[in-house]
């Protein structure tokens, strides 16, 4: 019994360094330590052998297992070792090569209408005042003369952040937070103000080629002694003119924004047909640039200045449109889809 214990351990060895890969090895361990593996059968033999043998046979043949077991794993391992070995021989990496260049970046279409916007404005006087995207439901809102449930909320969409916060809808509530600076400054009076006010808003919108949920739009803001509708209508003109081509003719029509009073819309005449009708205007001849008016003394009185001595118009452009319409770009997903093919073009 000893002897063909013996035999066994010699020829599982032979067997075990003969296997060339891990089915070879699955198979080698299923005959020799699996549950009717050839040393198993031979362990389970012991209550056959005389009472005295059986203790000596035992412990060899448990030796032998232990010895096989040790054997397979080495084995195992040198196969995975020469296996690893030969992958990387194959799909060779070099790793001395140069990497894909990562190219100098540029800015985005809408960064540089907003610069283009940021020159022209400068020029007559506005500087640039930043505001939060998330805001308060009474900036965003109730400042501007809409009250809780008053039924001009319907024109924003919102997108809401528990009960008194949200992302904001519109760059008007910046309007507030410029007066509240300027008019609480540490001289006595109040400043003067000119500023226009960037950013992105967003609203509870379904996506298609003509809205996004998230979009920029420019604010503008003058707040000063005797400021006239004039004053809005001259600085809309200016701005189109100098986006746009010095021809350009602009149109008022009356409106309605709970914040201002007067309300106006501001359109101008076709960039691509000059008035005569076409697709991109709709067979109007006219193009819209934003919605503007004179602030409402509430909204003055909100944000720190006397309406009896302090008049101011406001106007909110949006900055994707315009760029939409230079770069003729039909689709407004475009802008936020990252996808390079669209943004090197610019
Ligand atoms: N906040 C308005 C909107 O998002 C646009 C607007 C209209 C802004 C008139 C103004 C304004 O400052 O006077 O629809």
């Amino acid at each position: 019994m000893l002897d063909q214990l013996n035999q066994l351990e010699e020829k599982a060895l032979a067997a075990l360094e003969a296997t060339k890969d891990s089915d070879a090895l699955a198979e080698w361990n299923r005959r020799y330590l699996g549950k009717k593996g050839v040393l198993t059968l031979m362990l389970r033999s012991v209550g056959e052998l005389p009472r005295d043998e059986r203790p000596a046979f035992g412990r060899a043949a448990n030796g032998v297992k232990v010895k096989l077991e040790a054997a397979y794993e080495a084995q195992e391992q040198a196969l995975r070792r020469a296996e690893l070995a030969r992958e990387l021989e194959q799909g060779a990496l070099d790793v001395t090569l140069p990497g894909r260049p990562v190219g100098p970046g540029h800015l985005h279409i809408t960064t540089q209408t907003l610069r283009q916007i940021y020159a022209i404005f400068a020029e007559m006087g506005f500087q640039v005042y930043e505001s939060p995207e998330i805001e308060t439901d009474e900036l965003n809102f109730g400042l501007l003369n809409m009250p809780p449930h008053h039924p001009a909320r319907d024109m924003w969409d919102t997108f809401w952040i528990g009960e008194e916060a949200l992302l904001r809808t519109h760059t008007s509530p910046g309007q507030i937070r410029v007066m509240r600076e300027r008019a609480n400054t540490t001289c006595s009076d109040p400043e003067p103000i000119r500023v226009i006010l960037p950013g992105k808003c967003y609203r509870y919108e379904q996506i298609t080629a003509r809205s996004e949920h998230q979009f920029y739009q420019v604010e503008g803001l003058a707040v000063g002694h005797g400021i006239t509708l004039t004053d809005l209508i001259g600085a809309l003109t200016e701005f189109a003119r100098r986006l746009y081509g010095p021809e350009r003719k602009i149109r008022i029509r009356g409106s309605y924004f709970p914040f201002t009073e007067p309300s106006i819309e501001a359109d101008m005449d076709c960039i691509l047909c000059g008035g005569e009708g076409c697709r991109v205007c709709k067979y109007s001849g006219w193009l819209e640039i934003g919605g503007a008016g004179m602030v409402h003394p509430v909204v003055l009185r909100n944000g720190g200045y006397d309406p009896a001595e302090w008049s101011g118009f406001a106007f909110g452009l949006g900055v994707e449109r315009p760029a939409m319409l230079k770069y003729n770009i039909d689709d407004i997903r475009l802008f936020y889809g990252n996808d390079l093919r669209f943004l090197r073009q610019f």
